[in-house]
């Protein structure tokens, strides 16, 4: 069962080969240049960058793989959440597939692509706790298996992710800036009073960063030597990264490692919170999953080891590249949905940031012979 996988939901071009759950070939253009000039993301220029990226992109990716369109059994495609610009140029492009060579479409939610990601490198042992730390979502499921997902908990305001590249752009770090200011906080020293935990003080298990954010500007506003740290660092991640010594930016460490603490702090809050309630539900947990862009963060990483460790629960951390978008995790949900029967009509439709996702796949014995 060979199933090929297209992200475009955000700012990276990708496409993955999924064999029988394995995965055999990959692609991703990233667009953080283009958008690196803007410190942010700019949806119209994401989805002209996918058009004009997808079709070479994907002949190229053939040749490497050494295979063609007539050997696929399925196109699965991320439809959303994500920009819908975006979205709408990796839907059109996976329907007319489908269509051109008779093949079946899936349509895969993104947040459950990356969730499942890590089942590329091992089994995953269900019931599982996720935890969905992205540049767009925050979310906390329960897996009682890979096709059930309940939602416990997500953020009302900025991702994680997104709070980690707005400090870091009030910063005057080069975006994507997470990885820059976890470059920066592993050399700091965690000060506990300059910024407090958000959003704990209640019994939920959402999130809300923006208060911290809010915290964060000011602080960097009423210390204008922070922005004058950055500017006499590398702005090459590679540079950064291989630097030793941080001694002449000892301020701009200490806010970026007392951040970085605030926001895995209140995550692993909050899932101890959700394994606490998932025991009173008489829930099973397995194992703890952690996905996204911000599961490549070095103290998440290290905190989410602790968490598992402390409650007996299997550890599930993604490669790196599996953290951030990419083709693979589409294929892989694709394949795990055609492996039991499920796949979608050419009606599928692209869901925006904010929309639900709806579970209106069909029964593959269902749909019109191709
Ligand atoms: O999952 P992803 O590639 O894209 C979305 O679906 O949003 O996540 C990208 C996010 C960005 O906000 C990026 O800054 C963040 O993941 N990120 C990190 C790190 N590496 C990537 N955040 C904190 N620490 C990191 N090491
Ligand atoms: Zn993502």
């Amino acid at each position: 069962m060979l199933v090929l996988g297209i992200e475009t939901s955000c700012d990276e071009t990708a496409f993955g080969l999924v064999e029988n759950g394995r995965l055999v070939a990959e692609a991703v253009a990233s667009q953080a240049d283009v958008h690196a000039l803007f410190g942010g993301v700019v949806p119209e220029l994401a989805s002209r960058e996918h058009y004009r990226i997808l079709g070479p992109l994907f002949d190229n990716f053939l040749q490497r793989a050494n295979i063609s369109v007539a050997d696929l059994d399925a196109v699965a495609v991320a439809r959303g959440p994500g920009l819908l610009g975006s979205l709408l140029v990796g839907v059109a492009f996976a329907k007319a597939l489908a269509f051109g060579a008779g093949i079946s479409l899936i349509g895969i939610d993104h947040l459950r692509a990356h969730i499942l990601a890590p089942g590329l490198e091992r089994e995953l042992n269900f019931p599982a706790l996720g935890l969905l730390v992205s540049g767009g979502h925050t979310h906390i499921y329960y897996l009682e298996n890979p096709h059930s997902f309940e939602l416990l908990g997500k953020t009302l305001d900025d991702a994680a992710g997104e709070a980690f590249d707005k400090v870091a752009k009030m910063l005057g770090l080069p975006y994507p800036g997470g990885r820059f200011l976890d470059r920066l906080a592993k050399a700091g020293q965690i000060n506990r009073h300059l910024f407090t935990y958000p959003y704990l003080d209640n019994n939920n298990l959402d999130f809300s960063f923006s208060g911290l954010k809010t915290a964060l500007s000011s602080y960097i506003l009423a210390n204008p030597c922070l922005k004058e740290q950055v500017a006499a660092l590398p702005s090459s991640f590679d540079e950064l990264a291989a630097r030793q010594d941080f001694a002449s930016v000892l301020q701009l460490t200490e806010l970026c490692a007392s951040f970085n603490h605030c926001v895995v702090h209140t995550l692993c809050v909050k899932v101890e919170r959700a394994l606490q309630q998932l025991r009173t539900r008489g829930k099973k947990v397995n194992s703890f999953i952690v996905a996204g862009g911000v599961a490549a963060n070095s103290m998440l990483r290290e905190q989410a080891e602790k968490l598992a460790e402390k409650n007996a629960l299997e550890l599930v951390l993604p490669s790196f590249s599996l953290c951030t978008d990419n083709g693979a995790m589409i294929a892989y949900a694709g394949y795990l949905m055609l492996k039991n029967g499920y796949v979608h009509n050419l009606d599928l439709e692209a869901m925006a940031r904010g929309r639900v996702i709806p579970e209106d796949f069909v029964r593959l014995q269902d749909t019109p012979a191709r």
